[in-house]
């Protein structure tokens, strides 16, 4: 044998076993965002690389180190997709959805790539769900977002705390900018090496630092949130205020910084206590420049995104088998292919039917019938068609012809 190929790092199979719950959780954002009137879209995997570069800033660690970027072979720079916001602002502009009933409510769900160091709850590939409403600039907007990811949260059974804070405008945040380097200048030297080299280039980073040094110069640093103008104020007022209402909880956090740099005004995370360092189980914000930043007309905006594997490892465990409602096994080698056709037409009657497909005894069909839940095994031989009821153990014969609905008149009400 030759050398075992191995996934790449960060990465993960999604096996049979998962799968119940990633669907019980699908189907339970689209009840969610869809019963608020969010419309499903889709964008591409892949992206052009301006676009994260542009939307996502340049500044940031995800553009800076953790974008699988390759040239497409016809001299193109693209990018597997590490977010879904500046994709879904540039199919807003594409499909000229400013020109619809304002604000366009969007969903997402699929994969995302970010070249992190892999750890429980952080891979290279991961799943997101999201949401983003483009349009608007009422704290309506805010609140109902945050509440519908509440409550998406509550319903998978996932406990989390909401943060939030405001971030401004940027002409605000530009000011506030410079008190905080000439801050974070006069204490230079008790900062870790990397916001030290970052002082100029992303100062609102030195916020997320683990340094003990930087953490201890940050406790006192001047906020971003203490600066802000009367309006943006308000707005945040107003949310807050529309959170209350709905009996989210929520809990300031002034030095809520967010890993990209598209925000204005409101931003918030949602964070796990059981999920040890990676914590976040979903986040984000009102990005009101960001569609006119990629080329678009001025549109206020805001969204969030959850990481579906963080959510399924803080949510309760989803116990799902599909109903088998037959199983059909054979005497002979001979009759296989009866078997295959009567579980075809079964199937084709729209219930669920499996068939023997490895050749075992008669005992060993008997027992995958068992092994795969079956309610009633068809068992077909030289006398005839016998419909066994797995429940009762009582057999008896019946004509092929008749076994669907034989089988339809005991299966209980999906
Ligand atoms: P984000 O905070 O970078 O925001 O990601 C959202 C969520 O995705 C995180 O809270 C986390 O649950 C999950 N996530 C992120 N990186 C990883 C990883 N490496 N492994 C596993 N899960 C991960 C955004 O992506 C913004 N686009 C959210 C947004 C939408 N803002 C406005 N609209």
């Amino acid at each position: 044998m030759s050398d075992r190929v191995q996934a790449p790092r960060g990465t993960f199979d999604v096996l049979p076993q998962d799968e119940p719950a990633r669907a019980a959780l699908e189907r339970e954002a689209r009840r969610t965002l869809g019963g608020a009137g969010y419309q499903r879209l889709e964008t591409p995997i892949f992206e052009a690389t301006e676009l994260f570069a542009r939307g996502v800033g340049e500044a940031t660690d995800i553009v800076r180190k953790e974008m699988y970027t390759f040239d497409d072979g016809g001299g193109r720079s693209v990018t597997l997709r590490p977010e879904g916001t500046a994709p879904v602002c540039r199919a807003y502009v594409e499909h000229g959805m400013h020109k619809l009933a304002q604000p366009v409510k969007l969903w997402y769900l699929g994969p995302f790539f970010r070249r992190e160091a892999p750890q429980k709850g952080r891979y290279r590939e991961f799943f997101q769900v999201g949401a983003e409403a483009l349009g608007s600039d009422e704290p309506a907007v805010d609140a109902e977002l945050i509440v519908l990811l509440a409550d998406l949260l509550q319903t998978l059974q996932v406990r989390a705390r909401l943060r939030i804070s405001s971030l401004g405008t940027p002409e605000t945040r530009a000011q506030y900018r410079e008190a905080l380097i000439a801050y974070l200048r006069a204490h230079e030297r008790e900062l870790g090496t990397d916001v030290r080299e970052r002082i100029d280039l992303n100062p609102l980073r030195a916020f997320d630092s683990t340094h003990p040094g930087t953490r201890a110069v940050m406790e006192l640093a001047p906020r971003l949130f203490d600066a802000l103008d009367d309006a943006d104020r308000e707005h945040f007022d107003a949310v807050t205020a529309m959170l209350d209402d709905a009996g989210v909880e929520w809990k300031l956090d002034t030095t809520l910084v967010r890993g990209l740099d598209y925000y204005t005004r409101t931003v918030f995370e949602f964070e796990s206590p059981d999920l040890g360092a990676q914590s976040g189980v979903g986040g984000g914000g009102r990005y009101d420049r960001l569609v006119e930043q990629l080329g678009g007309p001025p549109t206020p905006a805001c969204g969030w995104a959850a990481g579906i594997e963080r959510m399924l490892l803080s949510a309760e465990p989803v116990e799902e088998r599909a109903q088998v409602d037959l199983f059909v096994a054979y005497a002979k080698p001979q009759y296989a292919r009866e078997a295959l056709r009567l579980a075809t037409v079964v199937r084709r009657g729209g219930l669920h039917a499996e068939v023997e497909l490895a050749g075992r005894s008669l005992k060993g069909q008997l027992k995958q019938a068992d092994r795969v839940g079956a309610r009633y095994v068809a068992l077909l031989g030289d006398e005839g068609t016998q419909l066994k009821d797995m429940h009762s153990g009582e057999q008896h014969a019946i004509d092929p012809g008749a076994v669907a609905d034989a089988v339809r008149r005991e299966r209980p009400v999906a």
